[in-house]
């Protein structure tokens, strides 16, 4: 065998290993490494990290891990109820790592931006410090392109983009400012932010941009670090709270029955990104992960999706391929 026949060889033989690593695995091959050979969870243990959207789904599953192997809580959402059953349940899990006031039970409204710095000062004067901020609140949406109304989105993108955007303001400030310049921002994006799925434009474009805003704060500022996690279909309330094409509307609807990864795995990706600090993660059961995979090749991506269509994309977005 000649030098160019064993380089082509291995080249073929690479991309075969790897391409499979897109079928077999439910996560990106970055994070699955981590979960095995990278930092415990219990790395963290101590630290304070404020998870947003914690009342339910991800940031339910999210908060249950961290609490798990003893990472102090703040956690936040609209439904105090749940965030007081999720407090006992994490005191719980906890193994005794945790007491009473090792987790912040801190209901908020995202919406209203002008109380975020008033929210941030409680999780401060409770813990005097904090290492991570999660912001996981967010609603998707199912929805024509051309019968989405513009004041759609303007609420999904207020929800998605611009409080998570304005609470990241207020903490990186407090981490250059009064934290050594060090800390850690994760937001729960999409791999809709960088793959195009059918009937959620709002949506994709809003995780798109949250991905850009993140982008540049890592650029910006290297001592702060960002970790942009993004899952593909989870069996969450998720479809039920989706914006739909008009205002006020919810699309109502289960993920029952749905193929979908659970939260609890989801949960546990999403914490092993975070105390491996990677900057881009994602999660999904096949074929999502090879379609995120795919994705990150702009031109094989759009044979993918041309030969696909819009009907089979959504019925793996839906889990039902
Ligand atoms: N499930 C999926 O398939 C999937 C896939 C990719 C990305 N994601 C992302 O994952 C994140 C969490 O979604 P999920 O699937 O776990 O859905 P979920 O179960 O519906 O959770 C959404 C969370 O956001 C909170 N929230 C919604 N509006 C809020 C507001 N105005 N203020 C404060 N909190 C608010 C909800 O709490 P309250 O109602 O109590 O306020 C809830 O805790 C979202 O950012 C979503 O985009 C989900």
């Amino acid at each position: 065998m000649t030098f160019l026949e064993l380089l082509f060889l291995l080249f073929i033989s690479y991309y075969f290993i790897y391409v499979t690593f897109w079928i077999v695995l439910d996560c990106n091959l970055g994070l699955w490494y981590k979960t095995h050979f990278g930092l415990p969870v219990s790395a963290m243990r101590g630290q304070v990290v404020w998870v947003t959207g914690a009342s339910s789904g991800i940031g339910r599953a999210l908060a249950l891990e961290l609490a798990k192997h003893g990472v102090r809580l703040a956690v936040s959402a609209r439904r105090a109820a749940l965030l007081e059953s999720l407090k006992k349940d994490c005191l719980e899990r906890s193994n005794g790592f945790l007491s009473d006031r090792d987790v912040l039970v801190l209901p908020m409204d995202m919406l209203k931006v002008s109380n975020h710095e008033y929210y941030f000062e409680s999780v401060l004067s409770h813990f005097g410090r904090l290492d991570v901020l999660v912001n996981n609140a967010g609603r998707s949406q199912r929805a024509n392109w051309e019968e989405i109304s513009v004041q759609v989105d303007r609420d999904l993108f207020e929800l998605d983009v611009f409080s998570v955007v304005n609470l990241s303001r207020i903490v990186a400030r407090y981490f250059l400012q009064q934290a050594g310049g060090h800390g850690h921002i994760a937001v729960t994006s999409s791999i809709a932010g960088f793959c195009p799925v059918p009937f959620s434009a709002t949506y994709c474009a809003a995780k798109a941009a949250i991905n850009a805003y993140l982008n540049t704060l890592r650029l910006e500022q290297r001592n702060i670090d960002v970790t942009t996690f993004c899952p593909g279909p989870v069996a969450t309330e998720f479809l039920a709270e989706a914006f739909t094409s008009e205002p006020e509307q919810k699309y109502g609807q289960s993920t029952e029955h749905q193929k979908r990864m659970t939260a609890e795995r989801c949960g546990q990706l999403f914490a092993a990104s975070i105390v491996n600090k990677l900057d881009l993660a994602w999660c999904g059961l096949f074929p999502v992960n090879f379609l995120a995979y795919a994705s990150r090749y702009p031109g094989l991506a759009n044979i993918i999706f041309k030969i696909l269509g819009k009907n089979t994309m959504n019925k793996i977005r839906e889990g039902k391929l």
